[in-house]
């Protein structure tokens, strides 16, 4: 069950998520708030002591605390089944906690691993279209602009070649960086990515992953990357390391590069 749960992009707002009597005779409030006002002192996303358990009663998540400041490229990694995709969809608020409260800044943008799942409209251009915010008295010419800005960025250049192609006119490296265009259309504050180059060959991937990692910084925005390529971490400002739904280690990349590479056949 969702809460009710409105925000105008733009204005603070904080809604409590309502107590789920099923789950546990023991559960406490839960927290869920999302705020436009996110500064290096105030976090753009915070996970403070979050537990998630499924119906089954198996835990994913066994209080999981992290930060991410705007401008921060946190990646996330940690074996199969481990939570990290668990982790994302309580972030966006896609699953409740179980414990514990999580704050996000929006506009948040969550780019999945398979592109298919994200492309619904008929082709590139009306798909990054939808995600541009618009105003009423909007021009076309501007929301045009907004959509050759996002495909630029991530380098589906020059717009005009994949404009009015669909979908599956693309290949499948090419459909992820029109979603990732979609994403940044939608000028988000935080920007979470599961595994969102997966299936990618390693020199596009590189490519896309130095492309999102600019755009990051000269635009102020907080993410969180999934990944279990080792070769991705190098742009990453900060490491997660998740194992058995914990935190297990956290902290710069410079620092956690030798653990990461002592303990690469677990990540
Ligand atoms: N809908 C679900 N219902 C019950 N258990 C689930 C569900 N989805 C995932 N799980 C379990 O939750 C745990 C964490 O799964 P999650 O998908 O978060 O792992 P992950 O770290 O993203 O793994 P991967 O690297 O394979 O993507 C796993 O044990 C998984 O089996
Ligand atoms: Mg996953």
């Amino acid at each position: 069950m969702y809460p009710a749960f409105t925000h105008v992009p733009g204005t603070p707002c904080r809604a409590t998520l309502p107590h789920r009597r099923n789950l546990s005779p023991k559960r406490p409030r839960v927290n869920f708030s999302c705020t436009a006002n996110a500064s290096r002192s105030n976090p753009a996303i915070a996970v403070d002591n979050v537990s998630f358990w499924w119906k089954s009663g198996r835990v994913a998540l066994d209080k999981v605390s992290l930060r991410v400041a705007p401008g921060e490229l946190a990646m996330l990694v940690g074996p199969n089944g481990c939570g990290k995709s668990t982790l994302l969809r309580v972030v966006r608020g896609l699953l409740i906690p179980s414990y514990g409260s999580v704050q996000l800044s929006t506009p948040c943008a969550f780019v999945h691993q398979n592109p298919d799942v994200q492309m619904l409209f008929p082709s590139v251009a009306t798909d990054i279209a939808a995600s541009v915010p618009k105003r009423p008295d909007m021009p076309v010419d501007e929301i045009r602009d907004s959509v050759i800005e996002a495909m630029e960025a991530v380098g589906l250049s020059p717009p005009e070649k994949y404009m009015r192609l669909s979908a599956h006119r693309l290949s499948g490296g090419q459909r992820q960086r029109a979603v990732v265009a979609s994403a940044l259309a939608m000028r988000p504050t935080t920007m979470l990515f599961d595994e969102a180059t997966a299936s990618m060959d390693p020199v596009n991937r590189a490519e896309l992953v130095a492309r999102v990692r600019r755009v990051v910084s000269e635009r102020s925005i907080a993410a969180l990357w999934v990944t279990h390529l080792l070769e991705e971490l190098d742009v990453a400002d900060t490491i997660i390391v998740m194992r058995g739904g914990k935190i297990t280690a956290h902290g710069p990349r410079v620092a956690m590069m030798p653990l990461i590479y002592e303990m690469q056949d677990q990540v």
